[in-house]
């Protein structure tokens, strides 16, 4: 099996099992952490009263709200599209929560036609994410897009 394929079937179970945004998120978290290797941070940010906010995650506390067009994440969600960064330093406004990221993927996750949040990795390693794991984590936020409940 790919690496998509395996995470997108192990993301299908976990939020099929407990379809509560809390709980699928937080096992997700940990699901991508286990199962990829060289990652500082993997989690969520949320959208909450019209800018992001740090949902389940694992890592290093992160900060806490992000503006929507501010930093990887607020980027990603306001052009309402994947962005890959080889180099963090090398980002123009690039947040730095943990000192140790030097690379960071950011997927943003749409409902109803809206962004609600982002799914945010970092990594220590330059140059850590490319197009394998573009797929592999877009296919997971298809997965949370298809079936996570966000009411509860
Ligand atoms: N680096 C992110 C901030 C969140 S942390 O990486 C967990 C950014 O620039 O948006």
């Amino acid at each position: 099996m790919t690496e998509k394929n395996m995470l997108q079937a192990q993301a299908r179970e976990i939020i099929r099992e407990e379809p509560r945004y809390v709980s699928a998120l937080s096992n997700l978290s940990a699901l991508i952490m286990q199962c990829m290797p060289d990652l500082n941070w993997a989690g969520f940010y949320l959208m909450r009263d019209g800018r992001l906010s740090v949902g389940p995650f694992q890592g290093k506390p992160a900060c806490i709200h992000i503006p929507v067009g501010k930093g990887v994440c607020g980027t990603a969600a306001a052009r309402n599209e994947t962005i890959v960064v080889p180099d963090v330093h090398a980002f123009p406004g690039h947040i730095a929560c943990d000192g140790a990221s030097r690379s960071e993927i950011v997927v943003p996750i749409r409902s109803g036609g809206k962004v609600v949040g982002v799914l945010d990795l970092d990594s220590p390693r330059e140059g850590r994410f490319g197009e394998e794991d573009r797929a592999a984590l877009e296919a997971l936020v298809r997965e949370i897009e298809a079936s996570v409940d966000w009411e509860l």
